[in-house]
């Protein structure tokens, strides 16, 4: 079998590529080691920059996010016993929207299945040859039967542990990792949301984020042991612990209700500043990972897409190679932008076991920094709704 782009990954980033690239006239095939059932329904973040929702409207896939997802328009700082906002859109004129990313899976399967997409769920054994070649190809089993895939380009968006990077020779690899001694559990439960906007809360018990996901069911997180295990949390454990972070602050208590998923998630930052190797591009997780506090992730996936996509859009209409060719440089400026604003935000909010009474003033510091002076505002705000710097290009 041939195509145009093989890509890796059925993920925010392969599943946008394939639309965005079908929209242009060029023809990929997404191979996806899970089931449709499977990636539709894995619990992640869920806050859309404004870029990111351009990009989704633009590929004709934005509907059900602007009729479900709740835009917001500030967020909320808590610490020492104060609950401060900082006003996205006051200050940057941008706003975020809260849309969970598995509906955000679920919308871009349907318009590839609508398209007549080549979509193949549950493939194994998946390999890549030839791509310091012109003629790379994809090797994988599906559905008991051995099959090879001719391309032009192979894009991985296959994940952190996918094939994809490690296809690349590791002497021509460069990584950048720092692993962080904290997890967040995060839970799913039914009930009102406890407030207008999220909450990012940092208390001495540990770090705390409230959010939502539409009227009647809430997302919130806790910082926790990555080692732990959701089996020691009873609901009535969590929840006393999420109030002695959270209600604190102002004496506004947030809303308990039945919880329906516990999951626990380690944190890391990570990039592999070898994005590209021949014909093979990787995008999103496969490149980078950036710990959860403010809400990178899906969005470096996605400004990957873009650049991508602009890149093969002038090679194959224009027979231009120069965007692909920069197309690392080009978004590795994105990318360290919002490793850097993710590890501040991280560092600031998180307790630091052993830290000492100096160090945990100067988190409140920066907490009382960041919500009094109007520039240090702008510029957590710009990075937050992603139009920082380099971010804006
Ligand atoms: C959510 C996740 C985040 O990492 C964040 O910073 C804000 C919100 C969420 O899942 O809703």
């Amino acid at each position: 079998m041939r195509t145009q782009v093989g890509i890796i990954g059925a993920g925010p980033a392969g599943l946008l590529l394939s639309h965005l690239l079908h929209l242009r006239g060029i023809e990929s095939v997404v191979l996806e080691s899970r089931t449709r059932e499977q990636i539709e329904s894995t619990i992640r973040a869920g806050v859309l920059e404004q870029g990111t929702m351009d990009l989704l409207t633009e590929a004709g896939v934005g509907a059900r996010m602007k009729a479900e997802g709740a835009l917001h328009h500030g967020f909320e700082l808590a610490f020492e016993g104060k609950r401060r906002r900082i006003d996205l859109t006051g200050l940057t004129g941008h706003s975020i929207t809260v849309y969970a990313q598995h509906e955000v899976i679920k919308d871009l399967v349907a318009a590839r299945v609508a398209a007549d997409g080549a979509l193949r769920f549950g493939v194994s054994e998946t390999s890549l040859h030839g791509i310091d070649t012109d003629k790379p190809s994809i090797r994988y089993r599906h559905e008991g039967e051995a099959c090879e895939l001719q391309c032009d380009f192979v894009i991985g968006c296959d994940g952190s542990q996918g094939v994809s990077r490690a296809s690349i020779p590791q002497a021509l690899r460069k990584d950048y990792e720092r692993v962080y001694p904290f997890g967040w559990f995060g839970i799913l439960c039914e009930g009102p949301p406890s407030s207008d906007e999220l909450i990012y809360a940092r208390h001495d018990r540990g770090f705390a984020l409230i959010s939502t996901r539409s009227p009647n069911v809430q997302r919130m997180y806790f910082q926790c042991d990555p080692k732990d295990s959701v089996e020691n949390w009873s609901d009535d454990r969590i929840w006393a612990e999420l109030h002695a972070r959270v209600d604190s602050h102002d004496g506004q208590k947030i809303v308990d209700g039945k919880i329906f998923q516990k999951n626990i998630v380690g944190m890391r930052s990570f990039v592999s500043a070898t994005m590209q190797h021949g014909r093979l591009f990787l995008a999103g997780d496969a490149a980078h990972i950036v710990p959860p506090t403010g809400a990178k992730g899906m969005n470096l996936a996605v400004a990957d897409v873009r650049v991508l996509t602009q890149a093969l859009d002038a090679f194959y209409v224009d027979s231009r190679a120069d965007l692909l060719e920069r197309y690392t440089e080009t978004a590795l400026k994105r990318i360290w932008r919002a490793e850097h604003f993710s590890y501040w935000m991280t560092s600031m909010m998180h307790r630091v076991e052993g830290a000492s009474p100096f160090e945990q003033q100067l988190q409140v510091a920066e907490l009382e920094y960041v919500t009094t002076s109007r520039s240090a505002a702008t510029a957590m705000a710009e990075n937050y709704v992603g139009v920082a710097g380099a971010q804006a290009s």
